[in-house]
């Protein structure tokens, strides 16, 4: 994706295509009301339509709702292709609207793998939405919606890597637009890494593909450090209860931590914490066998912290941020962890696995006791943590859960910023009854009530001593049915998050 600024108007602007916005309007719903983007210029333009654009948008139907879409050729004798773009009534525009617009003229741009495009969007005033935000998510989805699964299928297509000119009006300072389009391109390529690791299916995505991921990062970026923990290093650290979920599994566990330094060596990082379920058959408690295949998307966690890994080194920002991926496959064997079995922490806790399926915890909790030796500022587990998340907040928001207020309103803020939004759910006391055992410290489920917040009460038990989250992603983090794939969030939420952090 390969963006640059403009300021010609449309009526000089030759191009292969060119997208603008047309606003409904609110009294009369007829078709020669609306009103488009370029508004200025609107009348030259329209006097150089080959059509009358009224009675097109009325012969279809066009009424500039939110994310409608028409595409017309040739619609004047400078101009290929027109994608024009519903925005709804101009005085309701909010920043929701607004990014559901433009995930529809992305989309059509990809579907017509269109190599060239003007985009004409410029003042467009929405009060949560200020202009560099809305090219920063201009780039953002058109990087995403270019995006193709190709790497296993025989006939690969040559991906398209198209040229956008981003149109300003005249007067307009572009530097910082440059620099959200910038931000943009590099949150869009961190989705789309974390994709690609999501879509890739279990028998390619293993643990030791991911390791060997990080290892690639750390080879092409001076800033990044990658170090693998072997299996045998793992039970040194006493990490019994990482190494119970991968104990049925002939691919070993890998512990991966990249290191990004982009501030001095005495700033305290921010650590993110990726659950990576390469597989996740629920081991001696299998799941049952309709769309099992989804669970390769069960290391969706460790990918959104790959994705973002990726961005923040092409962003360089002045922080230093360390990322803990816990990588394992939760297979049934005769090796594997039986419900009942018994298992000891990195913490020193016991804890009585219950049901084997309830294995991200199980990972997660030592992964999050390694991160104490970092003395974190934060730490941010992802996690596609509990089927109830899905029940509780579907696909929209990621389920978040925290033991610290500050945190927990820069996560929200960063969600609510970018579009990537999350929900903050309970994590009180009262919920902690549920994981009691008879015969271990702690048992790894709390039954069927509240089954999201249980696992993030479960750990909570290893959090105490640092600002921690949990974000459960178990709903955000793929699409299902004719879309299935991996989504790339939390990506834009994470990135979001640190910028902020970063020093200026
Ligand atoms: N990876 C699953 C959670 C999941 C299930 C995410 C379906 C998305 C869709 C997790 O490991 C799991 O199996 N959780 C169990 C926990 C239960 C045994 C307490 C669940 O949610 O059913
Ligand atoms: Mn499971
Ligand atoms: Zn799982």
């Amino acid at each position: 994706m390969n963006f640059s600024v403009k300021t010609t108007s449309i009526e000089q602007c030759k191009s292969h295509c060119v997208v603008i916005g047309v606003y409904a309007n609110e009294k009369s719903k007829k078709a020669n009301s609306l009103a488009l983007t370029i508004k200025d210029d609107a009348q030259e333009f329209e006097k150089s339509c080959r059509v009358s654009l009224a009675t097109l948008f009325d012969h279809e139907n066009f009424s500039g709702q939110v994310g409608q879409t028409l595409v017309v050729h040739q619609i004047n004798e400078h101009i290929n292709k027109a994608i024009l773009v519903g925005l709804g009534e101009k005085d309701k525009l909010t920043a929701a609207k607004y990014r559901s617009s433009t995930a529809s003229y992305s989309r059509v741009l990809a579907k017509n793998a269109v190599k060239n495009a003007d985009i004409f969007l410029d003042n467009i005033e929405i009060e949560s939405l200020n202009q560099g935000q809305q090219a920063q998510y201009c780039a953002e989805k058109l990087t995403h919606a270019y995006y193709r699964f190709t790497q296993c299928k025989s006939h690969q297509k040559k991906p398209i890597n198209p040229k956008i000119n981003f149109h300003l009006e005249k007067g307009v300072p572009s530097t910082s637009v440059k620099q959200a389009l910038a931000t943009g391109v590099a949150v869009g390529k961190g989705m789309n890494v974390a994709r690609e690791l999501g879509n890739l299916p279990g028998n390619i995505c293993t643990p030791t593909y991911l390791a060997n991921e990080a290892k690639k990062l750390a080879r092409s970026h001076k800033t990044l450090t990658a170090k693998i923990l072997s299996e045998k290093q793992m039970a040194d650290l006493g990490m019994g209860s990482l190494l119970s979920v991968s104990a049925g599994s002939k691919e070993p566990a890998q512990l991966i931590i990249m290191e990004y330094k982009g501030a001095a060596k005495s700033q305290r990082p921010h650590v993110l914490v990726g659950k990576g379920i390469t597989f996740d058959t629920g081991g001696i408690s299998l799941k049952p066998g309709g769309g099992m295949d989804e669970m390769k998307f069960d290391m969706c966690g460790a990918a959104s912290v790959f994705g973002t890994m990726n961005t923040i080194v092409d962003l360089a920002p002045k922080i230093n941020v360390v990322a803990i991926v816990a990588a394992a496959e939760n297979m049934p064997s005769s090796t594997a962890t039986k419900p009942g079995d018994i298992v000891t922490s990195m913490s020193g806790k016991t804890i009585e696995v219950l049901n084997t399926d309830a294995e991200g915890r199980l990972v997660l909790c030592d992964a999050l006791s390694y991160a104490e030796r970092y003395k974190p500022q934060s730490v941010v587990d992802i996690a596609t943590l509990t089927g109830a998340c899905v029940v509780a907040l579907g696909g929209h928001a990621t389920g978040l859960f925290s033991n610290n207020e500050q945190l927990t309103q820069d996560l929200l803020k960063a969600g609510n910023d970018t579009g990537d939004r999350a929900w903050q759910m309970p994590l009180w006391d009262d919920y902690k009854k549920q994981l009691k055992s008879n015969f271990a410290d702690l048992a790894n489920i709390g039954g069927r009530e509240a089954g999201s917040i249980t696992a993030a009460c479960f750990l909570s038990h290893f959090t105490e001593s640092y600002p921690w989250a949990h974000l459960d992603i178990a709903g955000t983090a793929w699409l299902s049915g004719a879309n299935k794939g991996a989504t790339g969030r939390p990506v834009p939420l994470l990135t979001q998050y640190l910028l902020a952090k970063a020093d200026k």
